[in-house]
């Protein structure tokens, strides 16, 4: 397994679009302190201030053909596997914001990318993108953004707390495969943010209150609306802090 460790980098996801038929490996790391044109979710940018957070890709490329529900799979155990991280730093209040955040004390402390290729209609790739703010103080007016210094205090070593995300990710490819959907899941809602409750979302059409009732799958859910049971989908709803 490779772990390539870049002093700067425009993108660790696009950095390894670029190598990854180079590489042999199933599964391997790319990790940067200083990324200069970082992508979010729904084309949005994501902001990392030079050599203060993490930003790391992780290239894994199922040997079997890969069911449509192994990326299911596959993101509740990089935002479970994320939460275990944070609970070591014993960082408060931390949950799963559906789909893909990170959040402590209702702001966010890291998000995540998962961008997949497809061939013959298998998914040949995965490419699972992790921002963490962790030495960032200050972020822009954006208000729902937190770090871990600001959290705790604290200054944190950046090459010990890569290590231990190299760690903790480094068996994922034989978790994808040992872990079920069941399991993955139960433990999915237990730390997930809003469930049971209402919270406030955004489509098209606005702003609406409603609940959520089950998490279908990485881009579906279901939501409680007006008394009425409603399936949406990630690309198209805004989840509100
Ligand atoms: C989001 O919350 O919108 C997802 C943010 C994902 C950011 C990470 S940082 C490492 C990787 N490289 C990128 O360009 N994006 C992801």
């Amino acid at each position: 397994m490779k772990l390539i460790k870049l002093n700067a980098i425009d993108s660790t996801n696009d950095f390894i679009k670029k190598i990854k038929s180079l590489v042999d490996d199933k599964l391997f790391f790319v990790f940067t302190y200083n990324q200069t044109k970082g992508r979010g979710q729904m084309n949005k940018v994501w902001e990392s201030q030079a050599n203060k957070n993490i930003c790391f890709s992780i290239c894994y490329k199922p040997i079997k053909s890969t069911p449509k529900r192994m990326s299911f799979k596959l993101n509740m155990l990089i935002s479970l596997t994320l939460l275990d991280f944070f609970k070591e730093l014993k960082i408060p209040d931390i949950k799963i914001k559906w789909p893909n955040d990170i959040l402590s004390a209702e702001k966010k402390i890291s998000g995540i990318l998962i961008e997949s290729s497809i061939r013959s209609n298998n998914i040949t790739d995965y490419i699972i993108g992790i921002g963490l703010n962790i030495n960032q103080e200050s972020f822009n007016g954006i208000i729902n953004a937190n770090s871990v210094k600001n959290i705790m205090d604290l200054n944190y070593d950046l090459n010990l707390l890569s290590n231990r995300l190299f760690k903790l990710f480094s068996n994922l490819d034989r978790k994808i495969e040992q872990l079920s959907i069941k399991n993955l899941k139960k433990k999915y809602l237990e730390n997930l943010y809003g469930l049971d409750c209402y919270l406030k979302f955004s489509n098209y059409n606005g702003e609406f209150k409603a609940k959520i009732i089950e998490v279908i799958s990485e881009n579906k859910i279901k939501l409680l609306v007006d008394d009425k049971e409603l399936i949406y989908d990630s690309n198209q709803l805004k989840v509100h802090i």
